[in-house]
């Protein structure tokens, strides 16, 4: 592993607007917090009042110039709107928009009610929607920068995931057409696709016992699950300057853990799915 694994790049945000939808805890705190590091004003949204107001602390605490965050559900459309409308009233035009809000629990398809399929579709797909159309007369234009958090669900089918790979299949192909539709007005539109990411709630709900962790960490090209750090380190230069033209990418940060496909774990999950009993007792 090389010494600069973990280092933390220096631009300077002192001047930058920077809003996390789902920025409350796991990976999006941790990219808030990185901005916060970094001198932005950040503004962070999810729907406890309570992680937001911890999140907020948090922020001030790492160095932001200004933090604020409010409560608001994204399925909920106008809810979205006026939160949005919040942050640009007290904070300006929105230099960087990352929208992460998501939801997971491993399923069969087969075995999932209609309401915990669309439950995930609503956050993660429609969510996205919301929070792109609410942002869009917010962005800085020319420069803004916007960041979609996929997962390698989009295009690697995993057992017990189907409503996570349609969703995050979804998400990127929002990502790909609005860098189409905004790149003229000079708003850069991508993609981060993290692997697994150590003490998140994503990692847990997949990834339960350590035995199966270990198994993950075997299976990953670079040897290791990735931390909030790579995850920040990638936002802030698609965020900043030097990724000015970088625009409709979706940037696996996951160790080369996508090149070796989804096949094992999702066939261990499949296993695990299918040999746990059926609602209804069948
Ligand atoms: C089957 C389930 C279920 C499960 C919930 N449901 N959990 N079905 N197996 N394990 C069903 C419920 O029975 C209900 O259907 C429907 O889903 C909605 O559940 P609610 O609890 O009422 O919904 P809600 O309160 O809106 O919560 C949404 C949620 C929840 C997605 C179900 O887990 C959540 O809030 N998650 C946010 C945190 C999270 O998931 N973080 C991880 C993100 S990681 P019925 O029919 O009974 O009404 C990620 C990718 C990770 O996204 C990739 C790693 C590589
Ligand atoms: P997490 O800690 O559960 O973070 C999810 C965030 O979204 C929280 O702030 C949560 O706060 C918020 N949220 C959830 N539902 C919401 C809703 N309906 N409206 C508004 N906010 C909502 O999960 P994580 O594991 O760090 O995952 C973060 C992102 O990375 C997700 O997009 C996930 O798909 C992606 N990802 C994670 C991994 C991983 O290894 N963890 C791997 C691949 C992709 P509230 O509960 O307060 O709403």
């Amino acid at each position: 592993m090389s010494r600069e694994t973990n280092a933390m790049l220096k631009p300077d945000f002192s001047d930058r607007t920077v809003v996390v939808i789902g920025g409350t805890s796991g990976i999006n705190r941790g990219i808030a917090e990185y901005f916060a590091a970094a001198g932005a004003s950040v503004a962070v949204a999810s729907r406890s009042q309570d992680k937001v107001d911890d999140t907020v602390a948090a922020l001030k605490a790492s160095g932001a110039a200004q933090a604020m965050g409010t409560a608001f559900d994204v399925r909920d459309a106008p809810e979205v709107s006026a939160g949005l409308a919040g942050f640009h009233a007290a904070l300006g035009d929105f230099d960087v928009l990352v929208s992460g809000a998501a939801g997971n629990f491993p399923a069969l398809t087969a075995r999932m009610s209609a309401n915990a399929f669309r439950s995930v579709i609503d956050i993660d797909l429609l969510g996205t929607a919301h929070v792109m159309q609410a942002a869009y007369p917010f962005l800085r234009r020319p420069g803004a920068s916007v960041i979609n958090i996929s997962a390698p669900q989009s295009y690697l089918a995993m057992e017990g995931q189907a409503h996570v790979c349609a969703a995050k299949a979804g998400v990127d192909q929002i990502t790909r057409t609005l860098a189409l539709e905004w790149g003229g007005e000079g708003i850069r539109v991508n993609s981060v696709v993290p692997g697994f990411i150590e003490g998140t709630e994503g990692t847990e709900r997949l990834a339960p016992t350590p035995q199966i962790r270990q198994a993950i960490v075997d299976d990953i090209p670079l040897g290791r699950m990735g931390t909030t750090r790579d995850m920040g380190n990638m936002c802030l230069f698609l965020g900043s300057d030097m990724a000015a033209y970088v625009s409709g990418a979706v940037i696996p940060v996951d160790g080369a853990l996508s090149e070796r496909g989804a096949g094992w774990l999702g066939k261990q999950m499949g296993d695990m799915l299918r040999a746990m009993p059926q609602p209804g007792g069948d």
